[in-house]
């Protein structure tokens, strides 16, 4: 086929933990990942030309060699060059839902979508781990935004281990439109900061114990209990992002109030999330956190988790 379309969808961290650093410059992670319906939507078409164009409507978003999206058909193309002269050149068409710079994912998920496109338009026929070795190269988060779901992610992220699904709850996102959190910033300032906490040599087989169990969230999470899931959500970047921006602690604390189940900061922000047991408390949450708050340029979404990744419609 010469036209393919696929849903990307963001995600939010349940659990975010840094427990050590890396030669490489990045971090060892603990989290749990977690799927939302909100989605990008990219429409892949075949062209004529030998060559990669993006195109989105939404101004925020870069249409060149900088966008993780053309990065994904990029890297395809290089990899295998007889399939793109075959094939000829790619139009990729995002249609923009996922706030941008958010810490939702929104630029891995597009780029994860990109992947799937391409295996099937240059029929490629790549396995799951040849997908997710791709995708790791194209960042860290991009190899669970192909997967999707709910799963415990460790090393830089990319290494997966699905859980349950929590797919009946709900949360209501805020974003500052205007405000973008430097993901190295924040990584680079805790290390700073935290560096002293972390587990000495975050490849030992202690590390590698704490990883597999990640503690008591996976527990509830195995258990179905909503109650302590919203208790645990946990996000160590929160400890340098919140006292730096004061309208994202102003946001946190007046999810705070709402009688979530929980509240946290998504990624190294600036979004903050609150868990919800059903699309009406999400709906009542919303409307209250935005009668506290009264600021413009504030965003709202209402989602409700998901068990899907990247998905071909
Ligand atoms: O992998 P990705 O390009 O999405 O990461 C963005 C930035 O986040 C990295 O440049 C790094 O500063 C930080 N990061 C990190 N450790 C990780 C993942 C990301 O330090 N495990």
């Amino acid at each position: 086929m010469r036209s393919y379309s696929l849903i990307a969808p963001a995600k939010i961290n349940l659990y975010l933990e840094i427990i050590g650093d890396r030669a490489d410059g990045y971090h060892e992670l603990v989290m749990i990942l977690q799927s939302i319906d909100l989605a990008d939507k990219i429409d892949l078409r075949a062209i004529g030309t030998q060559s990669i164009q993006v195109h989105c409507e939404d101004a925020e978003v870069p249409q060149d060699d900088s966008n993780l999206a053309y990065r994904a058909a990029k890297l395809i193309a290089d990899n295998f060059p007889e399939r793109f002269a075959q094939f000829g050149g790619v139009e990729i068409n995002i249609k923009k839902n996922i706030p941008v710079a958010a810490g939702l994912a929104g630029g891995s998920t597009d780029a994860a979508a990109v992947l799937v496109g391409l295996d099937m338009m240059w029929q490629l026929g790549l396995t799951q781990p040849e997908l997710q070795d791709l995708a790791a190269k194209l960042g860290s988060d991009v190899p669970f935004c192909l997967a999707g779901g709910t799963a415990i992610a460790t090393g830089r992220g990319e290494e997966l281990d699905p859980l349950p699904s929590l797919d009946s709850l709900y949360v209501v996102l805020a974003k500052y439109r205007n405000l973008a959190v430097s993901t190295p910033w924040a990584y680079q300032t805790y290390r700073s900061q935290f560096g002293d906490t972390y587990i000495r040599d975050a490849n030992s087989l202690e590390a590698r114990a704490h990883r597999v169990h990640s503690g008591p969230m996976v527990q509830a999470i195995l258990n179905d209990n909503m109650g302590e899931i919203g208790k645990l959500l946990y996000n160590d970047l929160e400890k340098v992002v919140l006292p730096n921006y004061p309208e994202v602690l102003q946001l946190r604390k007046a999810f705070e109030r709402s009688g979530a189940l929980g509240t946290m900061m998504s990624g190294s922000g600036p979004t903050v999330f609150a868990l919800c047991q059903s699309e009406g408390e999400a709906q009542r949450i919303l409307q209250e956190v935005k009668r506290a708050i009264s600021a413009p340029d504030l965003g709202f979404w209402v989602s409700r988790l998901s068990k899907h990744g990247i998905q071909v419609i």
